[in-house]
């Protein structure tokens, strides 16, 4: 994946828990890279390698890292660094998530040798939607649950999700389907 998102792992660590942890997570986890690139591309292993010594070091289940990796991904490298593309999406959190499966197509233009995630809607209601979740790699979808918690804020609005296996009529070979049930409170 591109350097900016282990620079965000690294962000998180260091805001929450110091640069000497950090120093010890990168060690356990074998990274002698010092400054990630933000558009150079790592190798995805790097950075599952990082968030398995993550939790293993701060004593964090690695699902709980990346949910908390979706909120900072949100407020600290969406917002701050591509503010315009994030105000872009939408002026609310239902009308970003309709222009979710487009998303990455912009995030594209910068970083061209993106293998972004896949989103669709499957249902939209009143204070509810169906969002299916489609990524060649594994074990990502807290993350998926952290971003959308992260953009409900920003949009003011608190969110339920449920999350259930996705049987697709057109499965794809190595392509993991997630379904996520979201759902709200009416906003007055
Ligand atoms: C300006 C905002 C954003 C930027 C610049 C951005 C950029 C990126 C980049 C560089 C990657 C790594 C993929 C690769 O290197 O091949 C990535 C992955 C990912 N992004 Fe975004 N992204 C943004 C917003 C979002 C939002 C709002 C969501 C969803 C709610 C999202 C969901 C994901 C997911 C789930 C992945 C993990 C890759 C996977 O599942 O295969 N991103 N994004």
């Amino acid at each position: 994946m591109y350097g900016l998102v282990n620079k965000a792992v690294q962000g998180l660590v260091i805001e929450n828990y110091g640069e000497e942890t950090w120093d010890k997570i990168r060690e356990r986890a074998n990274v002698d890279v010092e400054m990630f690139i933000s558009n150079e591309s790592y190798k995805d292993s790097l950075t599952y390698d990082l968030l398995v010594a993550a939790s293993e070091i701060v004593n964090q289940p690695a699902s709980e890292l990346l949910r908390l990796l979706g909120h900072y991904w949100i407020t600290e490298i969406a917002v701050q660094h591509y503010g315009a593309m994030m105000d872009a999406g939408g002026n609310s959190f239902v009308e970003f998530m309709r222009n979710l499966p487009n998303f990455h197509g912009r995030v594209a233009m910068i970083f061209p040798n993106l293998k972004p995630p896949t989103f669709t809607i499957l249902k939209e209601e009143k204070n509810s939607l169906h969002l299916v979740y489609e990524s060649a790699r594994n074990g990502l979808e807290m993350f998926v649950v952290g971003l959308l918690e992260g953009l409900a804020k920003r949009h003011g609005i608190k969110i339920k999700i449920d999350q259930s296996e996705f049987k697709s009529t057109q499965p794809v070979e190595g392509v993991n389907q997630t379904l996520f049930l979201v759902s709200w409170d009416s906003i007055s």
